[in-house]
């Protein structure tokens, strides 16, 4: 088997008190498309911060792209980008000079050439003048999207790329990532749209109570759920649904 893109072995981290992450364990090849779901304070954004090393796990270990987190630190940054849950925009900055400042402190050739292709492939060329402060939440998000394209990392962290979006751009967003993944580049994405995991991702991993408790494919993830009790009518479980019954919040349907 070919080295995954992230390997994650016993992952541990409390925040005082309060365990968030009891032992995590997964695994994301190379090259697709991993949806990390889970409830409000589950530990999606602090599994992201790990794994991008933000911020220190108490115990297990961790590599992204063959880099281990402890020890390779510079390597990890190097190979990956983050688009965070709350977007990182310069708002004194234009769209523009956003995009050129990421690009040169990236030491790529033609910074300008480069924001003006992300800009249109946006949609943000006729705002690409104005200052950031000036542009809607929606807006702003497709900034932050296209900074994170910024010099072709081989792994992207996307922390809820889609919320506060309206379903026109999420479905531009979609785009996007499944392009993305298409020219090679591993997606690692968080969300609370279970509809964006059900048509973004190869595999899909819930994570509940500190511990990853389903991890699979679509179909695997239905084969979990409960058949369906109605006898004339054959209802393929959305993954809303299988989400639910797993977590058990709710009766299955
Ligand atoms: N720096 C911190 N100090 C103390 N507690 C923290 C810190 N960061 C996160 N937590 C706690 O850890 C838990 C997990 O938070 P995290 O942000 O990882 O959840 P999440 O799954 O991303 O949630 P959301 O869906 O709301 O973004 C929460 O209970 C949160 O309050
Ligand atoms: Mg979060």
């Amino acid at each position: 088997m070919k080295e995954p893109a992230i390997q994650v072995n016993h992952l541990r981290k409390s925040f005082k008190d309060t365990e968030v992450l009891k032992g995590v364990n997964f695994e994301v090849e190379k090259g697709s498309i991993f949806a990390l779901l889970g409830s409000n304070g589950a530990g999606k954004t602090t599994i992201v911060k790990i794994l991008s090393t933000l911020l220190k796990h108490d115990d297990g270990t961790a590599t992204v792209n063959g880099f281990d987190i402890s020890s390779m630190p510079d390597s990890v940054r190097q190979s990956i980008s983050l688009t965070g849950q709350f977007a990182a925009v310069d708002e004194v900055l234009t769209g523009r000079e956003n995009v050129i400042m990421i690009a040169k402190l990236r030491h790529l050739k033609q910074p300008r050439q480069i924001a003006d292709d992300l800009l249109k492939r946006f949609g943000l060329t006729d705002a690409a003048n104005r200052r950031a402060s000036t542009y809607s939440g929606g807006m702003r998000r497709r900034l932050d999207i296209a900074m994170s394209l910024i010099g072709k990392p081989q792994l992207i962290f996307l922390d809820e790329p889609t919320t506060g979006l309206d379903p026109e751009v999420r479905i531009e967003v979609w785009k996007v990532v499944k392009e993305l993944a298409a020219g090679g580049t591993t997606v690692f994405l968080t969300t609370q749209y279970l509809e964006e995991a059900e048509q973004l991702a190869d595999r899909i991993a819930i994570l509940h109570e500190g511990r990853i408790i389903a991890n699979g494919t679509l179909s695997e993830l239905k084969k979990l759920f409960p058949q369906a009790k109605v006898e004339y009518v054959a209802k393929q479980p959305s993954l809303e649904e299988i989400f639910l019954a797993i977590v058990g919040k709710k009766e299955a349907i």
